[in-house]
């Protein structure tokens, strides 16, 4: 006889099969899951949910991936770099409004220009705030002597998402060349741990050619490569990219949503003390898509912070959410979201991975 869903959710261990059975659980199965990982949500990280101010400095990059609005190739995209000065203003807002912390994230650079650049950025963050602003930064893929100059000049976490654990998918979704190889992917990953860096990744849901299956290798892959923090979301196509050409073949756009949440509540459960975000493309779907990941596991939320007039430019895909907004208006309408769905904000705290430091105490 088949595993029920409770039985499922009783067991220490999840197989590649639990997962699927969990990633395509309708009805009653799927309240199931989504209490279960509430519940582990609640006893691990507590009602609490931490803010990163999240500024999206520049849309210039220098890859190609397939499916990224900001691809190089792209020449319908008009391109930014916020100065320095609006960075650290940027910085200084979240400092004042006590979010804890702040995520750098733009496009990959790799010149010396742009390292030194952001060295001395960190540097300044750390200083204009006491020390007490962390900070995260998502700036792709980097040698390991660039990824421990910016974990010295004082940024701790680090996003890199693998965007597929399945190779040749990943092959599909990026040219076929060495800028774009999976294997650097992984090594990075490695490095990134290897450098100290609270190290988080995190895969797009409903990609073209991807299967149910795939996406249960996805969260595998997390638990292996021992993950501390994750973000992950839908796949929505973006009509200047290569991938736009199979927007009719992809799983309805609920779909991608229904998974992308059952992804987060699953990994909730595989992995119940790291962070895991409510990524802004859930909300580009469904209006309080966020929330609704919050209630189901979901532990950070990415408030955007980059000074309004840029945000339009920073379209990594279609329909992105609060393109028109302020960075006030940002802080108002979640806090209020955040209440709604039940979550405490923790406010000027770093909301660090308590798997992180769990890790960290074991080696000590
Ligand atoms: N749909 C959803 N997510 C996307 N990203 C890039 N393009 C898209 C898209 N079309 C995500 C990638 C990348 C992150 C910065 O944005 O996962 O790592
Ligand atoms: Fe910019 Fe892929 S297009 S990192």
């Amino acid at each position: 006889m088949d595993k029920t869903i409770s039985n499922i959710l009783a067991q220490e261990i999840l197989s590649k099969e639990d997962i699927v059975a969990l990633l395509k659980s309708k009805g009653q199965d799927r309240r199931l899951l989504f209490k279960c990982a509430h519940d582990i949500k609640k006893k691990f990280i507590g009602n609490y949910t931490y803010y990163r101010g999240l500024v999206e400095f520049s849309n210039i990059c220098a890859k190609d991936c397939y499916y990224c609005g900001i691809r190089k190739s792209n020449n319908n995209t008009h391109r930014y770099q916020l100065k320095d000065e609006e960075i650290l203003k940027a910085a200084e807002f979240a400092y004042k409004e006590k979010y804890g912390s702040v995520v750098l994230q733009a496009g990959e650079l790799f010149n010396k220009k742009h390292i030194n650049r952001i060295t001395k950025l960190l540097k300044k963050i750390k200083s204009l705030s006491n020390h007490e602003l962390g900070i995260t930064i998502s700036l792709g893929e980097q040698t390991y002597e660039t990824y421990k100059t910016w974990f010295d000049a004082g940024a701790h976490r680090f996003l890199l998402r693998i965007e597929t654990s399945n190779p040749e998918l990943y092959q599909k979704l990026h040219p076929n060349d060495s800028l774009h190889s999976y294997e650097t992917r992984i090594k990075a990953l490695k490095n990134l741990q290897k450098a100290g860096y609270q190290t988080g990744t995190g895969v797009m849901i409903g990609l073209p050619f991807q299967t149910i299956e795939d996406l249960a290798d996805d969260l595998l892959f997390m638990k292996e490569l021992d993950i501390d923090m994750c973000g992950m979301g839908p796949f929505i196509a973006h009509a200047d990219t290569p991938l736009y050409q199979y927007k009719d073949e992809l799983w309805p756009i609920e779909e991608r949503f229904d998974l992308s949440l059952k992804m987060i509540a699953i990994l909730r459960i595989l992995m119940k003390d790291i962070n895991i975000a409510a990524a802004t493309a859930l909300q580009a779907i469904d209006p309080i898509g966020r929330e609704k990941a919050i209630k189901i596991g979901a532990n950070i939320i990415m408030p955007n912070i980059t000074p309004g007039s840029y945000r339009d430019d920073y379209s990594l895909y279609e329909n992105k959410p609060c393109t028109d907004e302020e960075a006030e208006d940002c802080k108002t309408c979640l806090e209020a979201r955040i209440t709604i769905s039940g979550d405490e904000i923790g406010y000027g705290q770093w909301g660090d991975s308590p798997h992180f430091k769990a890790k960290l105490a074991l080696s000590k």
